[in-house]
């Protein structure tokens, strides 16, 4: 289900505005007393991305593969208040036991470049890349994708990805089949194939909007197909940024995540997953210099945590994921304060259970390699 459809559905989603009125240190003490009664009856998972008033509370902090990982593995909480994006909180549900209950602070807080693939869309490319190459081709969805695209994936013998075990899957896939559809940012998955080895001119763009593909030559050469999707934040990290940097100290370390354009990530130092951008930081010698191209939460908070390392945006004029940064602490208390109230529904995510099977194989696949 996308964000509008999720929207659709309820609509309570709106927060009440007296919890924007509360005072900072009242909403606190709120999460703390909840966190309290309710103990491991509670489990509050956060991505890096998120604003500390939220990650202060959180009971684990990862990527998108160690968020899922972590999920699949509580069978304890009856409620796992999701501090992350609508795909993320979806992945948690298909994880978990239909006993525990999923819910997002803000129903808003959905991610662009998962809804950048539909289930029509993807249906639609599918039998023309069945018409054009037969059956050859084994389709790999990035975790930021919506259940209904992990499940057409997971029915069509492919997996998920995360920006972590790209490389891995993309090698899985392709002893599998000839060629692989990667949906839906075709800038992971441009810049991991290359990684691999594979040429540019062996990838071709898949174009949902209108239909068609975006190659030069002859399409058959195709080995990748990149869904023409991209992520709104990592795309605005150009190639101009490093340059720029570059010219006034030849000393910076570019670090990027390879959700950025190819452009950008082929002329960096090092490219990388969340939890590599943050290793690489941590290993980092006093003194070094880096510029950072991912989101802006998490730049801020490893130039907090990193005071003797010299550490900027990739582009200085950056903002945070405005979709992640929906969940903020007045959420956060208004969801949980919910559980008390028998009011769930409000915020629970629940994948059917007709996609929930299929999505959960795409996932599997990509959890046990
Ligand atoms: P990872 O957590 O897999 O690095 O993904 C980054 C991202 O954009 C999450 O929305
Ligand atoms: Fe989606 Fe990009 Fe925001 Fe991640 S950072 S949630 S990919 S829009």
């Amino acid at each position: 289900m996308n964000v509008l459809e999720a929207m659709k559905k309820n609509s309570e989603v709106i927060m009440p505005e007296s919890y924007r009125e509360l005072e900072r240190a009242e909403l606190e003490d709120r999460v703390r007393a909840i966190k309290k009664r309710m103990g491991d009856r509670l489990f509050i998972p956060c991505h890096h991305y998120q604003k500390d008033e939220v990650v202060q509370f959180a009971d684990a902090i990862g990527d998108s593969l160690k968020l899922a990982q972590i999920s699949a593995q509580n069978q304890v909480a009856e409620v796992i208040a999701f501090c992350g994006v609508h795909f993320m909180a979806e992945t948690a549900d298909i994880l978990t036991t239909d006993q525990q209950t999923v819910m997002l602070p803000d129903m808003r807080a959905g991610c662009s470049m998962a809804d950048m693939a539909d289930l029509n869309q993807t249906e639609r490319c599918w039998d023309v890349l069945q018409n054009t190459f037969g059956d050859t081709v084994l389709p790999l969805t990035y975790v930021n994708s919506t259940a209904a695209i992990k499940a057409f994936v997971g029915k069509h013998g492919g997996a998920t990805v995360t920006s972590s075990n790209a490389k891995n899957m993309i090698q899985w896939a392709l002893q599998k089949k000839e060629r692989i559809l990667f949906l839906p940012d075709q800038h992971l998955g441009r810049n991991i194939s290359h990684e691999l080895g594979i040429p540019l001119e062996k990838m071709a763009v898949w174009d949902p909007i209108h239909h068609t593909f975006e190659f030069d030559g002859d399409i058959r050469d195709a080995i990748i197909i990149l869904w023409k999707g991209h992520c709104s934040v990592h795309e605005n990290f150009r190639a101009d940024h490093v340059h720029q940097l570059r010219e006034k100290d030849a000393e910076i370390n570019i670090l990027v995540h390879p959700e950025c354009p190819y452009e950008t990530v082929s002329i960096s130092d090092y490219a990388g997953s969340t939890s590599y951008i943050i290793e690489t930081i941590e290993n980092a010698s006093a003194g070094s210099k880096w510029a950072i191209g991912t989101e802006m939460n998490l730049v801020q908070r490893l130039i907090n945590q990193h005071p003797d390392k010299d550490i900027v945006s990739l582009n200085p004029y950056m903002c945070p994921c405005l979709t992640m940064n929906r969940i903020d602490l007045p959420h956060l208390v208004w969801a949980l304060e919910s559980i008390e109230k028998n009011e769930t529904a409000k915020h629970q995510v629940k994948v059917p259970k007709e996609i929930s099977g299929d999505a959960m194989l795409a996932l599997n696949r990509m959890m046990e390699q």
